[in-house]
């Protein structure tokens, strides 16, 4: 120990946890303690994320709260970690609660940083300069250094762990802030994460996600052979104790699906799910996004989904209310989500982000009300979909990995008895609620599902 106390807080995406947990076991090997609150706190981190407006404003507020914190506590010291600091650098170090500003590619050297403040009593900035230059050799290194050193089991979901397999991202999607705070793609190779699923296997992993913004542009030469994502399922499937293998989030490349939807029909281990944002069902919107395909070609790749994988749960993401949009678009939208029948999907309003191509180029110009109107409107399409594949399962026995107590006790007296009610989740990535032992968190369970919800299945153990 070296006397001092953290409290940690994360605000983002997957990724964004990952590096969360990274830094966490980095600080505690170099001597720092956790603690849950501020009031215990030597030193406060907030790991931030910049994709949205509100994303930001959540960080904000929060410094807000920190700064009546430093008035009594003037000595502690606020850090702020991640997209938001490496987008806002300098000008979020001019706020008067923050010591610390480090962006995402200096998470390595955080606890020096943190020393650094301490002994040199200033503000620190730790930020990448020119973003979009390729790292080189040493910061590479010192990244996947990092990435393999530490522990990054899941502390919520026990037997749970999210590997990443590339960095940053190089599409360029117009509304998107990612490849401006995450730089360039880069993919880890594939021996690295070999060795580091083995390491978390060993230690009682038995499903891993692998992380990258665009999972499915995985691509690594060596030699004579480029490794693609597909060569890491099947590496990835040999590992003993590796019994579900996931990964998000799937761009829709016509080129990168059909190696990966054979793997997960040859491979037993791979889970029968795939994350794949369509954005918007109008060719006109996704040009203007700069998304590489259209509507037509992404139905293409779904139903070459279903035929290949017939079992195949699809979940997407989707933005309404982007530049130009009209009642057309939408309804185009809505077209695409009738037509691909998701599982689930996660819709957000168009949020203007500095700098990136759609907000110097294209203006914000569908009022807010429509914003939440059409945010609405595609929620209720969907409840009705996902409503009518959820309730297929009644009756069925399925097989779930259990995480652990359910946060929302969704008690009902005919499925009440003398156990706690615990959640798990299927391959398909379908959420399923019902009584069990608690001891069961991290291990497989068969649920026999007697009745549903849009987003829940609630079931009984077989
Ligand atoms: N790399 C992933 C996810 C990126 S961020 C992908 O390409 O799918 C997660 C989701 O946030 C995106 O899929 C998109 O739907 C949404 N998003 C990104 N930028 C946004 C913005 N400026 N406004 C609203 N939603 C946004
Ligand atoms: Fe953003 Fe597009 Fe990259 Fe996803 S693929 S992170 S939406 S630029
Ligand atoms: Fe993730 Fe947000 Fe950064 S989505 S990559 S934490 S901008």
């Amino acid at each position: 120990m070296n006397g001092k106390t953290v409290h940690i807080k994360s605000f983002g995406c997957q990724m964004n946890k990952l590096d969360t947990a990274l830094f966490t076991t980095a600080l505690q090997d170099a001597g720092f303690g956790l603690t849950d609150t501020v009031k215990q706190a030597d030193v406060v981190l907030i790991n931030t994320c910049s994709v949205r407006d509100h994303a930001e404003q959540r960080v904000l507020s929060h410094l807000g709260h920190l700064k009546h914190m430093k008035k009594t506590k003037p000595q502690l010291v606020v850090g702020v970690v991640g997209c938001m600091a490496q987008r806002l650098g300098q000008k979020l170090l001019e706020h008067e609660t923050v010591d610390i500003v480090c962006g995402p590619t200096q998470i390595p050297q955080i606890s020096r940083l943190i020393e650094q403040t301490f002994e040199q009593k200033k503000k620190t900035l730790a930020v990448t300069e020119q973003i979009r230059r390729k790292a080189d050799n040493d910061q590479t290194q010192s990244l996947e250094k990092f990435e393999s050193a530490f522990g990054i089991e899941n502390k919520q979901l026990s037997s749970q762990a999210f590997v990443r397999v590339m960095r940053g991202c190089d599409k360029f999607c117009t509304y998107c802030v990612v490849p401006y705070v995450r730089g360039p793609e880069v993919s880890r190779p594939p021996e690295a994460i070999v060795e580091q699923i083995k390491k978390l296997a060993d230690r009682g992993v038995v499903q891993v996600t692998l992380l990258g913004q665009s999972v499915n542009s995985y691509k690594y030469p060596a030699g004579e052979k480029t490794y693609c994502l597909a060569d890491l399922l099947y590496m990835i499937s040999d590992i003993r104790g590796i019994e579900w293998i996931r990964f998000v989030t799937n761009y829709p490349h016509q080129e990168f699906l059909d190696d990966i939807l054979k793997a997960m029909v040859e491979l037993p281990k791979v889970c029968e799910y795939l994350h794949m944002p369509a954005q918007s069902g109008s060719d006109k919107i996704l040009k203007a996004m700069n998304r590489k395909y259209t509507a037509a070609e992404y139905m293409d790749m779904i139903e070459r989904a279903r035929v290949t994988v017939p079992e195949i749960a699809i979940s997407g993401d989707f933005i309404v209310g982007f530049s130009d949009e009209t009642e057309e678009d939408f309804e185009a939208t809505i077209d695409l989500v009738e037509s691909v029948r998701y599982k689930n999907c996660f819709i957000f309003k168009y949020s203007p982000r500095p700098g990136t191509g759609a907000d110097k180029r294209l203006l914000d110009n569908i009022p807010q009300n429509i914003k939440t109107q059409r945010n609405t409107h595609l929620l209720t399409v969907q409840e009705k979909i996902s409503e009518q594949l959820s309730k297929q399962f009644i009756g069925q026995t399925v097989k779930v990995l259990v995480e652990g107590l359910s946060k929302k006790p969704h008690l009902n007296a005919s499925e009440n008895n003398s156990h706690p009610q615990l959640i798990g989740r299927t391959a398909g990535d379908y959420i399923v609620v019902f009584n069990g032992p608690e001891s069961l968190a991290g291990k497989f369970a068969n649920i026999r599902i007697t009745r549903s919800m849009p987003l829940t299945l609630f079931g009984q153990m077989a």
